[in-house]
Parts: structure tokens; sequence; C-alpha cells
């Protein structure tokens, strides 16, 4: 963990105005932002942890919590949930056994939602990392699953 750590913030040295693309860089590193590794890049760089945590919490996308290896994201925008959207969420609460927001024991899944994902026209709409399942069913949800838990 601490290697890993160690290049991305020799890579940005003493530039302070890079905070953001550094907890970018943790985040895609380990998946959140460690405490420990925020208070090193608050030692390293002389910056108060205050602002470091207050620049943390600001963005969704980082999270100070752990995240699974696989994040699924459910869309609940307007247009995919009249298609059944908050169905497709229950079905991989059930399958996945963890609600909204939390990650499973394993740290292979972490569910959460989003309000758009901008194609709106496939919805219900679901993406795990970077792949998109337009036109979810429930049928769909562990078939959709089951390339991942390998
Ligand atoms: S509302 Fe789901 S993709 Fe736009």
């Amino acid at each position: 963990m601490k290697d890993g750590l160690s290049v991305i913030l020799k890579k940005y040295g003493k530039d302070k105005s890079q905070l953001v693309s550094i907890l970018q860089d943790i985040q895609a590193e380990y998946n959140y932002l460690p405490r420990e590794a925020l208070e090193k890049l608050s030692k390293k760089m002389d910056i108060p942890q205050s602002h470091v945590y207050s620049m943390a919490t600001f963005f969704r996308a980082f999270s100070l919590n752990k995240r699974g290896k696989h994040i699924v994201n459910v869309c609940l925008g307007t247009a995919c949930h009249v298609r059944g959207g908050e169905l497709i969420l229950e079905s991989l609460e059930r399958q996945l056994g963890v609600g909204r927001g939390q990650t499973t024991p394993d740290l292979k899944f972490t569910l959460e939602s989003v309000n758009c994902m901008g194609c709106c026209a496939t919805g219900p709409v679901v993406k795990i990392g970077e792949e998109y399942f337009g036109h979810m069913t429930n049928d769909k949800v562990e078939p959709m699953l089951k390339k991942y838990r390998e």
C-alpha cells in the first residue's frame, strides 16, 4: 500500500494546486481514500488535514469508506425510475446482500445509485465499472453479476 502512495506523492512534489488530482490518483490506487493515505498526504505536502478532508468530502466521486472491486451503479433518474429502476435496485440488493451505499464483506461489490447516466433511452440502466447494461430486467441481474463474481 505504501509504495503506491509514495509514487503518487513523489509525482506531484509539493504542488498544492494538484490536490484534487492527487486524491483522484489515490482513489484510483485503492478504490477509496484510506485515512492513513490522507494523513500522509497532509504531512508530506504541508496541507492542513481539515483542507484535505474538505476536498475529499466535497466531491461525490471520492469515498472515505472501503469500496468493492466492482462499483455497481443503478440509475434512478426519472427515465429509468419510470421503467422500473427501483425494482432493479431491490433485485441487486437481494443478490448482493447489501443495501445502497454498502460494500459486500468480500470487497467485491459496492452498490450505488446515480441520477442519470445520459443513456435514458436504454433504461433502466446499470453500470458495473465501465460496462453499461441497458433495458435491465430482474431476470438479467444474476447473469450480469455472474462474470464479476469470479
Ligand atoms: S435517467 Fe437513467 S440514464 Fe438517464
